[in-house]
């Protein structure tokens, strides 16, 4: 039976369908007709991460995004200057500030929001004259929540990623960091979302943390769409995420 509740939201991170176009630098698969497919299968976002290496997403496909989707675009993105002009041009409805280290394979850590709360300070203010909500993408520290309410960020988007890489030993002590920062966050004002790393055999314990209110899910969605099609992928999500309560 399904718990009753608000669902969590689902925001689906496209990124590596344009990480196979690029393999080929063509123009399948078609990473516009991926956002259409995910919101018709009910996810509430779609999200991308416009890199300055251009690895996957290009600029065209923010613009075409912006201006088709029926559902909230996300953009993931660096505090850089290139990129915030882009992003305060095109303005999606949300930004999420992420480190980036041009060698990584994906972003490995939370943004260091703390030593750069000053400047993070403004590039928010930026955004909120744009009418743009800004998410700071955190590993679960209190430092970390309190640094990002202080910049004035809407959300705080919560790193799953060494809950997701733990072994079974250090699983739960990771899911705690989590619900423990999450408790800080919503005490803080913020809203908290989470993402990284996240699958069909993970999520369930991260959706039932009090208060969640979307998921950012990309890597795991792309990879079962390969087997079992894109709108079964996000509908196993939205199923899951239906089931657990909020
Ligand atoms: N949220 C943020 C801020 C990210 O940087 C990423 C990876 O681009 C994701 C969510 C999605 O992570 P994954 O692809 O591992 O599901």
């Amino acid at each position: 039976m399904e718990a009753q509740g608000v669902s969590v939201e689902l925001g689906v991170n496209i990124d590596h369908v344009a990480t196979l176009r690029e393999a080929r630098k063509g123009i399948e698969p078609d990473v516009i007709a991926a956002a259409k497919v995910c919101e018709l299968a009910g996810a509430h976002q779609i999200t991308v991460h416009l890199r300055q290496d251009r690895r996957h997403i290009q600029d065209r496909d923010v613009e075409l995004l912006a201006q088709v989707l029926n559902v909230r675009l996300n953009l993931e993105m660096a505090a850089v200057d290139e990129i915030i002009g882009i992003a305060t041009r095109i303005k999606p409805h949300s930004v999420c500030l992420v480190p980036e280290n041009r060698q990584e394979v994906t972003t490995e850590g939370g943004l260091d929001v703390s030593s750069q709360q000053e400047r993070l300070t403004e590039v928010v203010s930026r955004f909120h004259e744009a009418g743009v909500k800004v998410s700071m993408f955190i590993d679960p520290e209190n430092e970390q929540v309190d640094a990002s309410a202080a910049t004035g960020a809407d959300f705080v988007e919560l790193h799953t990623g060494a809950y997701a890489n733990a072994d079974e030993a250090s699983e739960m002590d990771e899911l705690n960091r989590l619900v423990q920062a999450a408790a800080h966050a919503i005490e803080s004002g913020l809203v908290f979302n989470a993402g990284h790393g996240l699958t069909v055999r993970n999520l369930r314990p991260v959706a039932a943390i009090s208060g969640l209110h979307e998921v950012n899910i990309g890597h795991s969605i792309v990879s079962r769409a390969v087997f079992i099609g894109l709108e079964a992928a996000v509908r196993e999500m939205l199923d899951i995420l239906r089931s657990v309560s909020a």
